[in-house]
């Protein structure tokens, strides 16, 4: 079975291709995941991310073999989880993300979190090994996630690879700015979390003035607005029918003055609501 997409396809610094919008499963139960991401499959979606944090990869990968999808028609990223970044033990847990997975390759495979405070301050040793698993074949590209510009220096001046994306935090009241900038100078493709601030900024006057004016509904105007700035995003749902909403951004475009409009209300880095990833030290038990 195929599906025609209308999801652009973004080339990676590796050359490889990545759908520019995808579902993302964080907050998922994971009883609840392989029913959430076969309707978004039905939808149309065709890029899952997921993390061995969500502890749900594991429906992630049932769900893509219900529907009898071939393997490569859908493109599957996981993170190593912060107890991990040892050489030894980001092996095995790899291993482990591909057993619950149930494949024999991931398209994308992120250090979730840099941890500069722990580790001995090491995210270097721990790409080597993302390195290692690229040059398998088993992670078919590689990159970071929450990586700040003093981190994507630094594996810049110690590592081979340059990461193929950095998921960061990223909507329109944290635009993320010096760390966009670096990935924009060096080729490396922004992936937003929380492209919607997990709905926070879907109340917002100013967006809801656009919405009105395009006729769509605030999801869908930010949604575009990340796609028109180039990044890639993959909103979360357990909604159906938000699901559905989420994916039909491709038959509307923003002008330049709405475009403006919603980059300008940036709040810097009181915009943002995650952790910040030069103090977040979080291990999981
Ligand atoms: N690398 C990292 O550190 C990191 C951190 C956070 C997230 N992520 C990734 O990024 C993905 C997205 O981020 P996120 O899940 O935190 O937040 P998000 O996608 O910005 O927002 C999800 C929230 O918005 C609601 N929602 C979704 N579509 C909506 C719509 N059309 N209208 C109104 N509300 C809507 C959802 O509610 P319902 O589900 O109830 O419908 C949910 O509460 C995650 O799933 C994960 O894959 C990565």
């Amino acid at each position: 079975m195929s599906t025609v997409s209308t999801v652009p396809a973004i080339e990676l610094n590796d050359a490889n291709t990545i759908p520019q919008l995808g579902f993302g499963v964080f907050q998922i139960e994971p009883s609840e995941t392989a029913r959430a991401v076969a309707t978004a499959l039905d939808v149309g979606y065709r890029h899952i991310d997921t993390a061995q944090m969500y502890g749900n990869e594991r429906g992630v990968g049932e769900a893509i073999r219900a529907l009898g999808l071939p393997r490569g028609e859908v493109f599957v990223t996981s993170k190593l989880n912060n107890g991990f970044h040892r050489p030894d033990d980001a092996r095995r847990a790899f291993d482990r993300t591909l057993e619950a997975l149930g494949f024999d390759y991931v398209d994308l495979f992120l250090i979730h979190w840099p941890l500069p405070t722990l580790y001995d301050g090491d995210f270097v040793s721990t790409w080597h090994v993302l390195e290692e698993l690229a040059a398998e074949g088993r992670a078919r590209s590689i990159g970071v996630s929450n990586f700040q510009v003093a981190h994507l220096e630094r594996l810049a001046a110690d590592c081979d690879v340059v990461p193929a994306v950095n998921q960061v935090e990223l909507h329109p009241y944290f635009a993320n700015r010096d760390v966009h900038a670096y990935c924009d100078a060096h080729a490396i493709a922004v992936e937003a979390w929380a492209p919607i601030a997990q709905g926070k900024v879907l109340d917002d006057p100013v967006i809801g003035e656009i919405a009105q004016k395009v006729g769509r509904t605030p999801a869908q105007v930010v949604l575009r607005w990340h796609l028109q700035h180039g990044r890639i995003v993959f909103p979360k749902s357990v909604t159906p029918a938000r699901v559905a909403e989420n994916y039909a951004i491709f038959d509307f475009a923003l002008d330049a003055d709405a475009m403006a409009r919603i980059d300008a209300l940036d709040r810097g880095e009181a915009g943002r609501n995650g952790p910040n990833p030069d103090t977040f030290d979080y291990i999981p038990r």
